[in-house]
């Protein structure tokens, strides 16, 4: 489905995409609902948030603290907020984050929001979870909407993921969802090069793409 999204290239479906995305949609699960600003991956047109919200709903989170690292809309890290965890929200989409203050506050959910490139402004900071739903086709993004899809020409994201990431391994169940149509080879290649495994946690095929939630550890 993000393929579909980032490969429309016909005219009129380029122009459908734009028309329907001009302005903030609304976007609900499990009674909660939200504004998607149009500069903000948008939950309600790809399916890795779905089925990222789907798992995380079957996590006992009470009283656990919850990363969602690169949230966009936030609609994960708010059901995680609804299920009793203590939430911390961070992206580098800064229209993003303001939206997400404001869901926030409608929906009547506490979180912390913070802006963060990957773990820089995280640090000394340990969580019993994160969630992942990273960028990943590689091309260099040309402003901050186009760091929801792109990974950068040689996977810098990922580089520089996994250089941070084993610090917060130790204590964290951290999971990361990749569609068939990304480069999973390359990703857990760089994954094994910084002493990280990945260990298959679900698989969902839907319409004609198949995701995967990964458990990632240190190898
Ligand atoms: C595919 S979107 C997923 C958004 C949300 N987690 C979801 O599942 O709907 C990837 C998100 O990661 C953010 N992102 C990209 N590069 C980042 C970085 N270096 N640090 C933090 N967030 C980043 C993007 O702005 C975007 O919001």
């Amino acid at each position: 489905m993000r393929s579909l999204i980032k490969k429309i290239s016909h005219p009129f479906l380029k122009l459908g995409l734009r028309l329907y995305y001009w302005k903030p949609r609304t976007f609900c699960y499990d009674n909660i609902c939200i504004k998607v600003h149009p500069d903000v991956f948008p939950p309600q047109l790809t399916l890795s948030t779905k089925i990222l919200l789907d798992f995380v709903n079957e996590l006992d989170l009470k009283n656990n603290t919850f990363l969602e690292l690169g949230c966009g809309s936030g609609i994960i890290s708010l059901l995680a907020a609804k299920n009793g965890a203590n939430v911390t929200a961070s992206d580098v989409n800064k229209i993003a984050l303001a939206f997400l203050e404001i869901n926030a506050l409608k929906n009547n959910l506490q979180l912390k929001i913070i802006y963060s490139d990957l773990f820089d402004n995280l640090k000394n900071q340990t969580f019993d979870y994160i969630i992942i739903n990273p960028p990943y086709y590689p091309k260099k993004p040309k402003n901050t909407k186009e760091q929801a899809w792109f990974c950068g020409e040689n996977f810098e994201y990922f580089e520089k993921l996994f250089i941070q990431l084993p610090n917060y391994l130790a204590s964290s169940n951290c999971y990361m969802i990749l569609s068939q149509d990304c480069e999973i080879e390359k990703i857990k290649a760089i994954a094994l090069k910084n002493t990280m495994a990945f260990e298959l946690a679900y698989e969902k095929k839907k319409l004609v793409e198949t995701n995967y939630i990964f458990s990632i550890s240190s190898s």
